[in-house]
């Protein structure tokens, strides 16, 4: 059999207007059949390269015309039309040979699958335009001995469910995939395939389709981007022989717009303890797999096991991954830097799909054989119903009787369906004026001249769907269990019964609460009562039901279309999350998180209020420097979610994959609930998605640089513990001393004046963690502290201390270095310890009074307590770090600072008391010795200084100086004895000057003194700059909040 290979293209798509705005990179070039990517944190390093069968630029050189179709400036652009006649034209052709054909798109959400694959408005895509090429070609080639029958399905497949797209109820649990026992080829059973007649009912079909998925996807805003879309398109070609006979070639298409890739790792390995969750990405890992599988067979001789069963998705793409099919894979590509790792990771998985070979065979028989076939399949039926047996080798005996009655309904349902494709029931042609009657009664789009609200959905291609008119004078939104029926029938998380109405008067609108629980936003705002409405204005009903409103004769010439993202951008501005410009890239990828994350969580909360939870959520950031320090980790701003308890107010802090996890599981049950087919009080809780062992909570970090060690000093501080908000929680005092092994502090007075010159010895110190404050009672069930220094690998934990908030730890632990390396001064220098501050919690039933209110009014309350936040990443992850670390290093010149005053004072009490003694009292040497040991305690550097002017020391004359008074060098003179061989000069001047020497003149001669002064000179002065520094820091602070306040 001819193998094939699949063939794949990339395609790169212009930037999108928030990646212009935030000025994104580029990483992505095109050379030919050839694509490189860049990594945007190593831009010196050699791009990665890539090669593809096609590899289609649509970033740039372009210009739209004037029926809004992109059309090339410059020949490296792809058009659709282009893309369309290298991939579109060759299925086409395939098909039209009897082969089937399958086209997949696969990319991270917003790559540009489904402009790809569907295209919007004027920008057809492949689909549109392969479907409209079909009928052309068919009416060119148009022969009497030739007939064609093209039928099209449109499904869904969600959450390891079937949903058919053309049919308005589904089953619960989805339609059935089954495998053919004769053919081995899985299908779904009863599917709705369309006869089509025309490329305008494959359009109206389309439209269908996408229709239904926006209702439930505004319903329960849980599908979209998460959904895989399979459109399914059989053409049969049936021609006449001379000899009477007929043949009929037939080709299945498949095209698949897959869902959005990213996902598959954000809830891939989420270590939450509920698992289920993962069914969201069962099929696009369990696709990952087979195409893994596949181009390993490819290229190894083993005998390699394709786990095309894994997955519904999968078991559906058998023929068109590894199987009889001609297959084409669109890879789409972000071009933006910080999808370097997301598009990275496509461009493998296209690399991958590349080596996957197929055996397509042309699918062309004798209409007699295929009846003959049909024939005998069902007299094997047939059979197998009157023996009640099972024929299907899936089927394990031990059936129950439902089963078997599921079973025994579907065999008569292929019974039926063969006997209607030998041509017994109703013929093509029949079915297919049935078909064009359903969709002929479709509404005329009036979107051009009526006012309207259309919907936003976080699908692109589920945006403008759905269209509600206001013509008339008051138009009402609510509940299909509404005591009077609305006009616009909404349903899903908290739409009410009675929700609002829009009023129209003679052009002019307004939207009215019809229930004052009614939840209304109006651009990001809650509307109490009514409010005016402006064309393009963004309206909010309950938790997921976003439309734009639009009045016509206000629309200006070239407007663009409100899109999902600037109206999700508003909302997550009204709670405070701001979305500055000059966003470092790690603070870009948390606020694309934080848009993703924020209507979930919003829906989250939701299903707590609808279910009566009694937990609520809220988006948590944690800049960078509010995390635990940690040298092999880089951190970046992380994107949480915290779940509260508002009986006990325990918290948990959940990363963004396990919130996703539980946020579909939350959805499946909601949606469960609904319909009627679970209690959920009986729920037992290790089920329940919203339930969460308790565990302690961090309350807050407190950092500490140990620049002190460097220079072997010792330093006790009281730091301050902050929350993840930068929120002030506590204090913690805590030492870190320069030790002997056993403990003993080392002497008070040494301390080096590089650290440089610890490299290559021993050294010892030891932390001890003091005491606490903190200052939220609800944490004195217990509180403990845990660290890590340098490269611990396990904490250090003090222990737990019940039943205060001021526990006394004294907890120390010896660190010996026998041998200091540059790593450790690194350390030193620049490293940090984060001292975790934890809290235990317990799982205490709380307030009596509270347990008797609703969710919805605990949260309330809840809401009431909370202080109005600044959520900018930006101004947060700035100010902590840089205040703890100026803190920091203005401690540690201040403590030089109190050495090099102590030194001389030292010296100065040495030399006082020198002068107090009688003459015989006076043993030089002695004295000597010990002005030299203060000064050799004042650091290396001094000490050799110190030294070569002792040998010229050695004097025997007694030179004092005495500060004049009101002189303005009096502060910063000393009086100091000073002995020398060479003191004749110095003798001389202090005869002639009653015996003092002028500080001057002896600064000159022992440069000592006034390196002492001129040190302690620039610290002083480097600390008032790093006072002035902090000082600014926080009042900066203060001002960016406010000025993002106001915003
Ligand atoms: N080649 C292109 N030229 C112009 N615009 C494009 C192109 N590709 C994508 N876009 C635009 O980028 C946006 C995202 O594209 P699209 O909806 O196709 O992404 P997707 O991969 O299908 O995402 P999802 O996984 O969320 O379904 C759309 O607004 C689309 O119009
Ligand atoms: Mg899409």
């Amino acid at each position: 059999m001819p193998e094939d290979s699949v063939k794949v293209a990339v395609r790169v798509r212009p930037f999108n207007q928030r990646e212009k705005d935030r000025k994104a990179v580029l990483i992505i070039q095109m050379n030919g059949q050839q694509t490189t990517i860049k990594n945007p944190d190593t831009p010196k390093d050699e791009p990665k390269k890539f090669a593809f069968d096609y590899s289609y630029w649509s970033h740039d050189g372009f210009s739209e015309d004037a029926n809004g179709i992109l059309q090339e400036t410059n020949s490296k652009y792809s058009s659709q039309r282009k893309v369309f006649n290298d991939l579109g034209q060759g299925v086409l052709d395939n098909a039209f040979q009897g082969y089937n054909c399958s086209l997949f798109a696969y990319g991270q959400t917003g790559s540009g699958k489904s402009y790809s694959m569907v295209g919007y408005g004027a920008n057809k895509g492949i689909v549109p335009m392969t479907c409209d090429e079909l009928f052309k070609t068919m009416t060119k080639g148009a022969d009497s001995n030739k007939r064609y029958e093209v039928t099209f399905s449109m499904l869904e497949i969600y959450n390891e469910q079937v949903r058919d797209l053309l049919s308005k109820d589904n089953p619960k649990g989805g339609l059935q995939v089954r495998q053919n026992p004769k053919l081995g080829l899985f299908y779904v059973v009863n599917l709705k395939k369309v006869p089509v007649g025309s490329y305008k009912e494959i359009e109206q079909r389309m439209d269908q389709g996408t229709a239904n998925r926006t209702v439930a996807s505004t319903n329960m805003n849980a599908t979209s981007s998460r959904a895989h879309t399979v459109v399914t398109i059989t053409f049969d070609q049936i021609i006449k022989k001379p000899d009477g006979g007929e043949t009929k070639k037939s080709s299945v298409m498949n095209l698949v717009d897959l869902a959005g890739s990213e996902r598959a790792e954000s809830t891939g390995a989420t270590g939450d303890r509920l698992k289920e969750g993962a069914n969201i990405n069962k099929s696009l890992s369990a696709l990952g797999n087979v195409i893994s599988a596949l181009a390993e067979k490819s290229t190894s001789k083993k005998k390699i096991l394709v786990p095309y069963r894994d997955s519904i998705l999968t078991k559906l793409l058998q023929n068109a991954l590894g199987g009889n099919s001609k297959t084409v894979m669109i890879a789409a590509l972000s071009p933006a830097d910080i999808n370097y790792d997301e598009t990275l990771s496509t461009l493998r998985y296209a690399d991958r799909a590349k080596k996957i070979k197929n055996e397509a065979v042309i699918n062309e028989n004798p209409i007699d054989k295929l009846i003959r076939d049909l024939k005998e399949e069902n007299e094997r039926l047939k059979k197998a119903l009157e023996q009640g047996g099972t024929i299907d080798t899936d089927r394990k005996t031990g059936m129950s009787d439902n089963e078997l009655i599921e079973m025994r309904r579907q065999m008569e349902e292929e019974i039926r369906q063969n006997l209607a494709q030998m041509g017994e029931g109703q013929t093509f042609e029949e079915r297919l004026k049935e078909a064009q009657a359903e969709v002929t009664n479709e509404p005329a789009d009036r979107s051009a001249s009526v006012p309207h609200l259309s919907n936003l959905n976080e699908d692109a291609m589920l945006s403008g769907k759905l269209l509600f008119y206001l013509e008339k004078p008051s138009t009402k939104f609510g509940r299909k269990d509404a005591s009077t029926p609305c006009d616009v029938q909404l349903s899903g998380l908290g739409v009410l019964k009675e929700h609002a109405s829009i009023e129209n008067n003679k052009g002019e609108f307004e939207i009215k609460q019809l229930d004052q629980n009614a939840k209304i936003k109006v651009n990001g705002s809650p509307v109490k009562g009514t409010m005016k409405l402006e064309h393009r204005d963004r309206l909010l009903f309950g938790s997921t039901h976003l439309y734009v409103f639009q009045d016509p004769s206000q629309r200006k010439k070239n407007e663009q279309p409100v899109t999902w993202e600037e109206a999700q951008n508003e909302l997550a501005q009204a709670k405070g999350f701001f979305m500055s410009d000059n966003l470092s890239r790690d603070q870009q990828i948390a606020q694309e998180q934080i848009i993703e994350l924020l209507p979930w969580v919003s829906e989250a909360n939701a299903i707590s209020e609808e279910l009566n939870k009694r937990k609520s959520f809220e988006v948590v950031l944690i800049a960078a420097a509010a995390q635990e320090w940690d040298v092999n980790k880089e951190r970046t701003t992380k994107v949480t979610v915290k779940m509260k308890d508002l009986i006990n107010n325990n918290t948990w802090l959940w990363d963004r994959a396990k919130f996703t996890n539980r946020r579909f599981l939350m959805a499946d049950m909601y949606m469960k609930w609904l319909e009627g087919d679970i209690d959920i009080s009986k729920i037992p809780k290790e089920e329940d998605p919203f339930w969460e062992p308790t565990e302690d909570v961090l309350i807050g970090i407190g950092n500490f640089f140990p620049q002190a060690l460097g220079y072997a000093l010792d330093f006790d501080d009281v730091i301050e513990i902050t929350d993840y908000k930068g929120q002030f929680e506590g204090q913690l005092s805590m030492q870190i001393i320069p030790c002997s092994k056993n403990g003993k502090p080392n002497s008070t007075d040494e301390y080096l004046d590089d650290p440089s010159e610890l490299l290559g010895k021993e050294f010892t110190f030891k932390v001890v963690t003091r005491s606490l404050q903190i200052q939220k009672a609800r944490f004195s069930k217990g509180l403990f502290v845990k660290y890590k220094v340098f490269k611990d690998e396990e904490y250090v934990k003090t222990d737990i201390i019940k039943g205060t908030l001021a526990p006394e730890f004294k907890h120390t632990k010896i660190y010996h270095f026998p041998k200091i390396t540059q790593e450790h001064l690194d350390f030193f220098e620049n490293g940090c310890v984060s001292f975790l501050v934890y809290g235990i919690q317990e799982d205490t039933s709380g307030d009596k009074k509270l347990s008797k209110m609703t969710t919805k009014e605990l949260r309330q309350i809840d809401h009431m307590k909370q202080p109005v936040e600044n959520n900018d990443p930006k101004v947060r992850s700035a100010s902590l770090h840089d205040v703890a670390h100026l803190k920091s290093e203005y401690m540690l010149l201040q403590r030089k600072f109190e050495r090099l005053e102590m030194k001389e004072r030292r010296i100065k009490r040495i030399v006082d008391e020198w002068e107090k003694k009688s003459e015989e009292e006076k043993d030089f040497t002695k004295f000597f010795n010990v002005v030299q040991a203060a000064a050799h305690a004042t650091g290396t550097k001094l000490k050799t200084r110190v030294q070569a002017v002792n040998r010229a020391l050695r004097g025997l004359k007694l030179v004092q100086q005495r500060p004049e008074s009101n002189d303005d060098r009096g502060s910063e003179a000393i009086s100091l004895h000073y002995f020398g061989e060479d003191e004749e000069e110095m003798a001389r001047i202090a005869q002639s000057n009653n015996g003092f020497v002028d500080y001057n003149k002896l600064k000159q001669k022992l440069p000592e003194i006034d390196v002492l002064a001129a040190h302690r000179r620039a610290i002083q002065s480097q600390m008032d700059e790093r006072r002035e520094k902090n000082n600014n820091q926080q009042n900066g602070d203060k001002t960016e909040s406010k000025a993002c306040a106001i915003q």
